[in-house]
């Protein structure tokens, strides 16, 4: 719990995002396994602020929805025309007057587009603004380029914040300042609710600014003061994909260091993906060109990749899997993966289990030391435990209609190239012979033989092939073998 607590947090997600130049609304887009807005929530949650509204505008039925998804507790605020941050404030803070809540204390409010921001650095903020007794703190960075932010004008003597001014607003001298404007704040509640009561619209774009609540404020005879991101890289706001694709990466690196410092090994950061919401043991193995995708977790000394993507996968303690996609799979521990086996949901492999070289596997349960080492598709099936499936094998679960269940025992010997017909049982113990299509339920102890029997019809190459090279090969095989005798 923070010791900072706010009152509320206003996330600000109303506008359009035109230069993302997508059928998506911006504050959807992905990155690290949440989509921006979904990362700023997350921060915003590290405070337990009593309130955390998300103001919103275009395409708000489909920012609603996901909202309500990633977090139950999170109120939204319709903003109808984007009429500028405090006008957007506003709506959020009548979202919640109009509910009864009564606002005492601070007000943090943030963009829904700022996906680098972390919970710590909001901390930092909450505390500077406590510590100092402002009205109101801006959480401001120095950046390298700061065109198109509002620029935080200082007095020269006390170095005082006195006004934040729009690029479009600002003349020459102040376009030279590269501290800027981030977009995060912490409010006195009721200091910001009377002051967006003053906030005009004469300005070059005719909006409300929540920036120009500072100078209302400070004009009132009240404190304002900035707190200075220690990364101006966190305050990064995405506006077109190819900042998406930058902060995908810092990220992606922050997260990797994160693993990395925690003990875990990783080839190559530069070709391998984390989500936010992985989680990898200490002494865990990351080869080069790997996805660790939604709520994957790798156990201690387990080693995956290369060139594998793990999707919402638990990787048991020392198991390994080579170029594996997995998605929604429990890989037991010691067991073996691969290379080149996909995992589809429901599989869970059992302790020093194995799916080996292009074998599929889907909705199948593969008991401890059991093993599918080649060329195989297993769907909807129960495998027990010591079982080996031969080699080429396709457990037929579908009928063109439905889907049906394989059951196989405990020390079963299936032969390599069988087809096993769902619904079918093969009893603990039992053997298949290769090439057998089984139909029929196989009783415990066993050996079942469903094939052709093979005919050797002989002389027929000389006979119907003669002069041929074939021929020719079988007689002088004749002769050795006449020879010999
Ligand atoms: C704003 C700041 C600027 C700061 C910059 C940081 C103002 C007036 N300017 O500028 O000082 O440097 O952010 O990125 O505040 N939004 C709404 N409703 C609106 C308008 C905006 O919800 O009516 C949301 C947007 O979806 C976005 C955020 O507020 O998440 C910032 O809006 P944007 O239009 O990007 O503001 P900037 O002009 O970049
Ligand atoms: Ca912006």
């Amino acid at each position: 719990m923070s010791a900072n607590r706010p009152a509320a947090v206003v996330v600000l997600a109303a506008g359009e995002g035109t230069r993302m130049k997508s059928a998506t609304p911006k504050v959807l887009h992905a990155i690290c396994g949440r989509s921006l807005v979904g990362h700023v929530v997350a921060a915003s949650r590290e405070l337990s602020p009593e309130h955390l509204v998300v103001v919103v505008g275009h395409a708000r039925e489909q920012v609603t929805a996901h909202l309500a998804e990633i977090d139950a507790e999170v109120r939204t605020a319709v903003q109808h025309e984007q009429n500028g941050t405090g006008h957007a404030v506003r709506m959020g803070l009548e979202e919640l007057s109009d509910s009864g809540v009564v606002l005492d204390g601070t007000v943090i409010v943030v963009c829904g587009d700022t996906p680098l921001l972390t919970g710590a650095t909001l901390e930092r903020l909450a505390s500077a603004h406590a510590t100092d007794g402002n009205a109101v703190t801006v959480l401001t960075a120095e950046v390298p380029e700061p065109t198109g932010y509002g620029r935080i004008v200082r007095d020269p003597a006390s170095g005082a914040v006195t006004a934040i001014v729009e690029h479009k607003d600002a003349t020459d001298a102040q376009r030279a300042i590269r501290e800027i404007n981030s977009g995060v704040f912490a409010f006195d509640a009721q200091l910001l609710t009377d002051a967006l009561g003053k906030v005009r619209t004469d300005n070059s774009q005719g909006e409300e600014y929540l920036t120009d609540v500072l100078g209302i404020l400070r004009e009132a005879g009240h404190r304002v003061g900035a707190a200075v991101a220690a990364d101006h890289r966190e305050i990064l706001g995405i506006n077109n994909r190819v900042q998406l694709a930058e902060a995908r990466r810092l990220l992606n690196d922050r997260l990797l260091e994160r693993a990395m410092l925690s003990g875990v090994t990783v080839v190559d950061p530069g070709t391998t993906w984390i989500d936010a919401t992985v989680t990898v043991e200490p002494d865990a193995l990351v080869h080069p060109g790997t996805q660790l995708l939604g709520t994957t977790h790798l156990a201690a000394h387990s080693e995956v990749g290369p060139n594998s993507r793990l999707t919402d996968t638990t990787v048991g303690e020392g198991a390994v899997a080579s170029f594996t996609v997995a998605d929604g799979a429990e890989i037991g521990a010691g067991a073996g993966v691969g290379p080149y086996a996909y995992l589809r949901p429901g599989t869970r492999l059992g302790t020093k289990s194995k799916a080996g070289t292009y074998v599929e596997m889907k909705n199948a349960t593969i008991g401890e030391g059991s093993k599918v080492p080649h060329l195989s598709y297993v769907g909807d099936a129960t495998i027990g435990d010591h079982t080996n499936i031969g080699a080429a094998s396709v457990f037929v679960n579908y009928d063109g209609v439905s889907k049906h269940h394989t059951t196989i025992g405990s020390h079963c010997r299936t032969g390599a190239d069988n087809m096993l017909v769902a619904p079918v049982t093969i009893g603990d113990g039992a053997y298949t012979a290769a090439g057998s299509v089984i139909t029929k339920d196989v009783p415990p102890g066993s050996l079942a033989v469903a094939r052709g029997q093979q005919r050797n019809i002989e002389g027929w190459v000389a006979r119907k092939r003669p002069g041929s090279a074939a021929a020719r090969a079988a007689e002088s095989a004749h002769q050795e073998h006449r020879s010999d005798q």
